[in-house]
């Protein structure tokens, strides 16, 4: 086969990585390719920082669109990132034509629908392994490798930032704008650690996962997200008294009502395997039929793991470069007519075990209203924990945990117990999820 000519727009972090790593393993690479894959142009905003990196290994411009039009181009890769020109020139590169290789979660996620359509039209190749989980190959292991399964759930720790926050918070008993501030310097969060924090970015790449895992069309605007910035130290102290971590979770499950497609603080069980996942790591457990569990773990940020993405899908595409488009695999693991229009059900259908804290007054009754308030609404608990008051205290917690139940009824229970005269201030509720 001929070689393979890439275009690179942007050289950022992955973008710098992936032009250095391509290098470096140039000789083992082809050997794995069956061609050689070369970098032959680059273009930045920053003329600077993009020579530097390059030198004269390739040719350097400020005008993404002069290569995206380059017929001696054959694949771009897009690592700008962002809905903005991002969008403008992967779109323009397809309709020339052209492969694209994309690290790009948020625009796969709010757009992808139209770029997929695009792409299949063109008969071109869009790949997006860089977009989930940097270096794990998450997109290959449910696209391929989990071919013949059918997918139930996935909870993965998809955003590295808020887990390195949460094990801080954990481990040293540090306030959360403390660790921010230190994640930040460390260079994991997102440009706009509001992405990381609030949940957006874990809900970009879950919604992606959901798309593959159960060939139903990107909905990342119909995901149920809630990020890090309410959660309260306390809460993950009690949670570990009852043998539990928070982990901000990325979930998508298969229900025969329709999919839970969500990202919240969960408790998840200490003794599971993805509760040991600390600081910047990344993990995706996956539960299908045939193979039963399975869990792809490592670095989900970073120039050189998401760099090991990158360049995988760059070595696809010159492996299906002589393909025909349809005898290819589907970009979302289904054949683009066997897609289905499954619901994303609303936050008040999900389906979770819950952990309720409470301030109440310390007297007689008041556990027995609230469990009372439970019963009637169907809630089975699972387990309740009471903070000794301090001497002299005439309040305390009660933490409740309940078993699985919908959500609508938690809210119509807390609802009823935040009305108790004896409960002093709003429910804590955060979900909990046994995996298993
Ligand atoms: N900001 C992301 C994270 C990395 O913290 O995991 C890129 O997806």
């Amino acid at each position: 086969m001929k070689n393979l000519r890439v275009g690179l727009l942007g050289v950022g972090t992955v973008g710098g990585g992936s032009f250095e790593v391509l290098w470096r393993n140039q000789h083992e690479i082809t050997r794995r390719a069956g061609c050689e894959i070369r970098i032959t142009r680059v273009a930045d905003m920053d003329l600077a920082k993009a020579k530097a990196l390059v030198g004269d290994r390739a040719e350097v411009c400020d005008d993404g669109f002069s290569i995206v039009n380059d017929p001696d181009i054959d694949v771009v890769l897009e690592l700008v990132g962002g809905y903005g020109v991002a969008k403008s020139l992967v779109l323009a590169a397809i309709e020339q034509g052209k492969h694209v290789v994309t690290a790009n979660k948020a625009l796969l996620a709010v757009h992808g629908d139209e770029i997929f359509a695009a792409a299949r039209k063109k008969g071109v190749i869009l790949a997006y392994e860089a977009a989930v989980a940097g270096g794990i190959p998450i997109i290959k292991a449910l696209r391929e490798g989990l071919t013949a399964n059918r997918i139930e759930w996935i909870a993965g720790i998809i955003n590295g930032t808020t887990n390195f926050i949460l094990s801080e918070m954990r481990e040293k008993g540090l306030p959360f704008a403390e660790v921010l501030k230190q994640a930040q310097a460390l260079g994991y969060a997102e440009a706009d650690p509001s992405f990381d924090i609030e949940g957006i970015d874990a809900g970009h790449k879950i919604s992606l996962l959901a798309s593959i895992a159960f060939g139903i069309p990107v909905q990342f605007n119909r995901a149920h997200i809630e990020g890090i910035t309410n959660l309260q130290a306390e809460d993950i102290r009690y949670a570990e008294q009852l043998g539990y971590r928070i982990k901000l979770l990325g979930i998508t499950r298969r229900r025969p009502e329709g999919v839970e497609l969500r990202v919240h603080p969960t408790l998840i069980p200490a003794k599971r395997l993805i509760a040991s996942v600390e600081g910047a790591m990344n993990a995706v457990w996956v539960k299908a039929d045939a193979v039963g569990h399975t869990m792809y773990y490592g670095k989900g940020a970073g120039a050189e793991p998401t760099a090991s993405a990158v360049i995988a899908d760059l070595v696809d595409v010159a492996r299906a470069f002589a393909v025909p488009a349809g005898l290819r695999v589907p970009s979302l693991a289904f054949q683009a007519d066997a897609v289905l229009d499954t619901a994303v059900l609303a936050r008040e259908h999900i389906e979770s075990a819950y952990y309720v804290r409470l301030r109440v007054e310390d007297q007689p009754g008041v556990l027995a209203d609230i469990t009372r308030i439970l019963a009637d609404g169907g809630i089975s608990l699972d387990a309740v924990l009471q903070r000794e008051p301090d001497a002299g205290e005439h309040q305390t917690d009660v933490i409740l945990l309940t078993h699985r139940c919908i959500e609508s009824a938690v809210d119509q229970a807390i609802a009823m117990i935040e009305a108790l005269p004896t409960v002093l201030s709003s429910a804590v509720r955060l979900r909990l999820e046994d995996l298993d």
